[in-house]
């Protein structure tokens, strides 16, 4: 999608939509009253989220209306819904431009309307070879209308980056498990070089010399081998100030091993390494804005198979910690992956503090819904921290308790743990299952299986399929809380 930032009477080119963006209660005086005709015959008030075609209009090829609200409540992600909205109506209308009208003049809120767009447009279609030409998406350029074009430009320009970053991570976790694996999921990172991160890449013989016999169990039945990314950006003007860390659940295939999933939607599986990609596409969009502020970003990368030589219910394994795990059940995965990853990263980096996503429970979406993600922290600033930016990004969160009196359920008759703690609050003994291998630093655990995937979407920015949750919101945290 190409974007570009015109002024507001720039002469339209053949093939273009107009759309036109009204405040609730005041559209049928927009652009001089023009539409107060078609307003009225449509029952179009303006309010968030309507669209209207307007049958008829001189003004180019096609005229939308597009609602945003009351005026007093619009604000940047008015613009971008607003922006979104209007795509979505027309993608595959045949036409080829979309011009955005906003009704409030602002370089910044012209930039989040193109962002709206970009993040709107992304689709997944490698796979598809003889798509009807009326289903494809026609509009292939934005021009956003701006009273000053070239603060717009400037304005745009991290946004791009994160539209970047965030269809990268969408393209992961949209990718099929036999193309995806852990070791092209690690070549893709590897390739993220370009953008000026570092890329270390550990294979199986490097994880057991560290003693990850936790991360390694898991692929063990698996004929591909198991890996562990590790990103850094090194953006602080002190190289050696302490990195913020992020770590990210990457089970590229969870058929759940011995402990073998239902067949119904185990599919759905392939995006069980939504907390990996999330994680790479927060250090693609790090390094694309050139953040002032170092981090790492740490993927385990595996696939859970059932397999002769896979791991098995009642085995013991022994962390890179030292701590023992008595496996109950090998579809408990991701917190077994992540007790390596997690390790690792506080050993070997020391950092200000760790945040990990995982598409960890399904019990998460029994208790949240598709929405939210849940949030589990044991430090209150970091929890705020990750709210206050999931609120502005539209990523929403909801904080969970770690309650002492629940790690017991994950007390083992033979070892120091066993993996899972039965179905009561599920999501909160994983969470707790991960905690035991956090050594006193501030560490927040989102577990995203409500919010990596989503269909049907409910947003304007989120087509069907991969979010990409969890790169805006950590982003954005980044950018407000840890810049230099
Ligand atoms: N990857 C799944 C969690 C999941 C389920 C994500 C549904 C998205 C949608 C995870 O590895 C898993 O299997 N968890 C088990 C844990 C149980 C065995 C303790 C679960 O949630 O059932
Ligand atoms: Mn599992
Ligand atoms: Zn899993």
């Amino acid at each position: 999608m190409l974007i570009e930032f015109v002024s507001a009477d720039a002469a339209l080119s053949e093939k273009s939509v107009l759309a036109v963006v009204v405040f609730e209660g005041e559209a049928d005086k927009a652009e001089g009253g023009a539409y107060a005709k078609a307003i009225a015959a449509g029952r179009f008030t303006g309010a968030k989220g309507q669209v209207l075609d307007v049958l008829g209009a001189e003004a180019a090829d096609r005229v939308l209306l597009v609602g945003a609200g009351k005026a007093d409540g619009f604000d940047a992600m008015g613009a971008e819904h607003a922006a979104a909205s209007a795509y979505g109506a027309v993608k595959a209308s045949g036409l080829k431009t979309l011009r955005v009208k906003l009704p409030a003049g602002e370089a910044a809120l012209a930039a989040r309307a193109a962002l709206g767009v970009r993040l709107a447009s992304y689709r997944f279609d490698k796979y598809r070879t003889k798509e009807p030409a009326d289903k494809k998406p026609s509009i292939a350029k934005a021009e956003i209308a701006a009273g000053d074009t070239a603060a717009a430009r400037t304005a745009f320009a991290p946004l791009a980056a994160l539209a970047d970053a965030v269809s990268f991570s969408r393209d992961l976790v949209s990718e099929p498990p036999n193309v995806l694996y852990p070791a092209e999921f690690a070549g893709r990172v590897k390739a993220l070089e370009a953008l000026g991160l570092e890329v270390e890449i550990l294979g199986e013989a490097e994880m057991e010399k560290l003693g990850m016999g936790s991360l390694l169990g898991v692929g063990q039945g698996s004929i591909r081998d198991s890996q562990l990314a590790i990103i850094k950006w090194n953006g602080a003007r002190d190289a050696s100030a302490q990195p913020v860390a992020f770590i990210g659940k990457g089970v590229c295939f969870d058929t759940g091993g011995i402990s073998l999933k239902p067949a119904d939607g185990m599919e759905d599986m392939k995006w069980d390494m939504g907390g990996a990609a999330a994680v790479a596409g927060l250090m693609h969009v790090l390094a694309g804005r050139k953040a002032k502020v170092n981090a790492v970003g740490i993927l385990g990368l595996v696939e859970n198979m059932p397999d002769g030589n896979a791991q098995r219910p009642g085995d013991v394994v022994t962390s890179m910690s030292g701590q023992t795990i008595e496996i109950i059940n090998t579809d408990a995965e991701g917190r077994l992956v992540l007790a390596d990853a997690v390790w690792y990263c506080q050993e070997r980096f020391k950092p200000k503090f760790m945040v990990d996503l995982a598409t960890l429970t399904g019990a998460i979406i029994i208790a949240l819904g598709n929405d939210y993600a849940g949030l589990f922290s044991n430090n209150d600033e970091l929890s705020e921290n990750l709210l206050a930016a999931s609120k502005t990004e539209g990523e929403p969160l909801w904080r969970l308790p770690l309650p002492p009196q629940y790690d017991k359920n994950i007390d083992s008759m033979i070892a120091d743990m066993k993996n899972t703690g039965g179905r009561p609050g599920g999501s909160i003994t994983a969470a707790m299952f991960i905690q035991r291998f956090v050594n006193g630093l501030p560490w927040a655990h989102l577990d995203i299986a409500s919010t990596a995937w989503k269909k049907p979407s409910t947003v304007p920015t989120i087509p069907d399929g991969a979010t990409g949750f969890g790169v805006r919101l950590l982003n954005r945290m980044v950018e407000e809380k840890y810049e230099d």
